[in-house]
């Protein structure tokens, strides 16, 4: 068995600039790296440290994996200063990934807030890829401005599918942007979605989801229909250290994604 502590190098071949902050690095492993939508990896920068990922690419492609990063601190400072050609590590994957087979025939109502759609971006792939995974898709992306928007180049062919929507928005008025301005929780205001027919599914900040919770409960969601990624502080990945813990889940092991429903008696449970 693959020890899960080695990580498994994997040559950075592009670098794209999503956003003035956010860039998505395109790695080659050096074999295959299976993984589900919403599971997530460690990634190495040799001699620095390694930081928790979930990659945006297809989990239909193993042998290539983009990973979308917004630079924060010190891995990704550091991985926004390389370029093609170095060599990274890639441990995993560890997590559940996303509850797919719980979206046939239903509804998915995909929430965003900035660099929060990557690993979605992983879920729309795969339920692109295989259209009778769920019914239709809508999907509400929220950005501070519109300078940045992630994956703007694929914004028009996601909302041209079939049964599919997207609706951006941004928090405050900027020139020469004419769609919807406001919280992206001000999308879920008026969704014309049968609550009883739909998961929801956010990622982004920590006081997004809060908030994007608190909104689909009173709008009448249930809490099993409800979805979060909760992309907390990890270490090791796979529960041993302690430091993912929310009740007598680890976030690891049991999420990054976690269902309302089993989260919503602990306390302090959405920060
Ligand atoms: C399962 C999982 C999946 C993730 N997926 C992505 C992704 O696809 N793209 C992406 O850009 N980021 C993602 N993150 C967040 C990413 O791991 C952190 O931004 C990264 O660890 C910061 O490392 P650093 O060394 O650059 O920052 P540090 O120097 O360690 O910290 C800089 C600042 O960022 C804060 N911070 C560190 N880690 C997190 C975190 N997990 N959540 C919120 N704040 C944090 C610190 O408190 C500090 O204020 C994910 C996190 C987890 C746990
Ligand atoms: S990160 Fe170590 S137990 Fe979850």
């Amino acid at each position: 068995m693959k020890n899960p502590f080695v990580p498994v190098p994997a040559v950075l071949e592009a670098v794209i600039d999503e956003t003035p902050t956010i860039k998505t690095f395109c790695l080659k492993p050096a074999e295959p790296i299976p993984f589900r939508a919403g599971q997530f990896v460690q990634l190495e920068v040799p001699g620095l440290g390694e930081a928790p990922f979930t990659p945006s690419s297809s989990p239909f492609e193993p042998d290539r994996m983009e990973i979308t990063i917004l630079k924060t601190g010190l891995v990704t400072n550091r991985l926004h200063e390389l370029e093609a050609g170095v060599t990274l590590g890639i441990r995993g994957p560890f997590g559940k990934g996303y509850p797919i087979h719980r979206f046939e025939d239903q509804t998915v109502l995909v929430i965003g807030g900035g660099v929060g759609l990557a690993p979605l971006r992983s879920l729309l792939f795969h339920l692109f890829h295989e259209p009778e995974a769920c019914g239709n898709v809508s999907i509400k992306y929220g950005s501070r401005e519109p300078a940045e928007m992630c994956f703007k180049r694929q914004h028009a062919s996601w909302g041209e599918r079939p049964g599919v929507d997207f609706t951006p928005t941004i928090d405050r008025p900027a020139e020469g942007w004419d769609g919807h301005v406001g919280l992206v929780t001000t999308l879920l205001d008026d969704l014309d979605l049968d609550r009883e027919k739909t998961y929801a599914v956010s990622c982004g900040p920590e006081v997004m989801l809060r908030f994007v919770t608190w909104k689909l409960l009173d709008v009448g969601f249930p809490p099993e229909r409800i979805y979060l990624s909760m992309n907390r502080n990890m270490s090791c990945g796979m529960g041993i250290c302690g430091r993912c813990n929310v009740g007598s889940y680890y976030l690891c092991k049991d999420g990054p994604d976690m269902c309302y429903a089993d989260i919503k008696d602990v306390p302090y449970a959405l920060g």
